[in-house]
């Protein structure tokens, strides 16, 4: 199958954990995924994080870990490719916290659901989030914003709202085409997204080994794993 894109059409892309899968991140779901071995409750609520700050950031150092030794796949290269054949029509909205698209060369992006490699102030006190790299064995380890507030990871904790919103729904409206590849579509608002596309008269399309658990909302379902698929899907006209 093809996907022919018109000189008319903006594309929205969604990308979820499976996009990654091919570089050796584990997704979350799937029967060794991460909500496998650890409870949402204990590493990713606002709650976690009062309670449990060192068992928080013991998570996500081992996931900073893993994601600082895995390179981008196929699937992440052809999306940078698919972006720099559609200058100022293309939009690409991760659900991922890891940095494999920026490597691969995407440009036009948001994390919705944060970022890995960012450390924000646990007091929200206006200060933007900063780059962090590091990884905390210990809490000591851990610096403080000037506020006197701890740092934690920049990563949208279950209960708190998706980051940058409003320009997605607003790239959601002008968008012609909605590709969705590798998320299992049990987390809203972005298993919505398909549903708002739709409404809007785009054509939608999830890429994936198995149908999503919202495939009913798709025009198109490509199954096959994201790294095979992705690349020479698109045709630019
Ligand atoms: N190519 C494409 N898709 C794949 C591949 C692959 N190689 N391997 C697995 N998948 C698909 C699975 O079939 C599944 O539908 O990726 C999807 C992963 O689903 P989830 O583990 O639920 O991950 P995701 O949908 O991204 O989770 C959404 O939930 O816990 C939160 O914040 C976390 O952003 C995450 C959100």
């Amino acid at each position: 199958m093809t996907i022919s894109i018109a000189p008319t059409d903006r594309v929205f892309i969604l990308t979820g954990a499976g996009i990654s899968a091919e570089s050796g991140l584990p997704t979350f779901r799937s029967d060794n995924g991460l909500w496998c071995g650890h409870r949402v409750e204990d590493v990713c609520t606002p709650d976690a994080w009062r309670r449990d700050p060192a068992g928080v950031w013991a998570f996500y150092s081992e996931l900073r870990v893993q994601g600082q030794k895995a390179k981008p796949n196929p699937a992440h290269i052809a999306m940078a490719e698919l972006e720099a054949k559609l200058p100022g029509r293309f939009f690409l909205c991760t659900q991922n916290v890891d940095n494999l698209h920026e490597r691969a060369g995407s440009h036009n992006l948001v994390h919705m659901h944060g970022d890995l490699f960012k450390a924000r102030c646990e007091r929200e006190c206006g200060r933007p989030p900063i780059d962090d790299q590091s990884v905390y064995a210990t809490l000591d380890q851990v610096p403080h914003c000037p506020c006197g507030g701890r740092l934690r990871p920049h990563i949208v904790f279950f209960g708190e709202v998706p980051l940058e919103m409003p320009r997605i729904e607003s790239e959601i409206s002008r968008s012609t085409l909605m590709v969705v590849i590798g998320t299992s579509g049990a987390v809203y608002p972005a298993a919505g997204f398909v549903n708002w596309a739709h409404q809007a008269g785009a054509r939608t399309v999830y890429i994936g080994p198995e149908r999503p658990l919202n495939a009913s909302e798709f025009t198109h379902i490509v199954e096959g794993k994201a790294g095979v698929v992705l690349p020479g899907l698109f045709t630019v006209a």
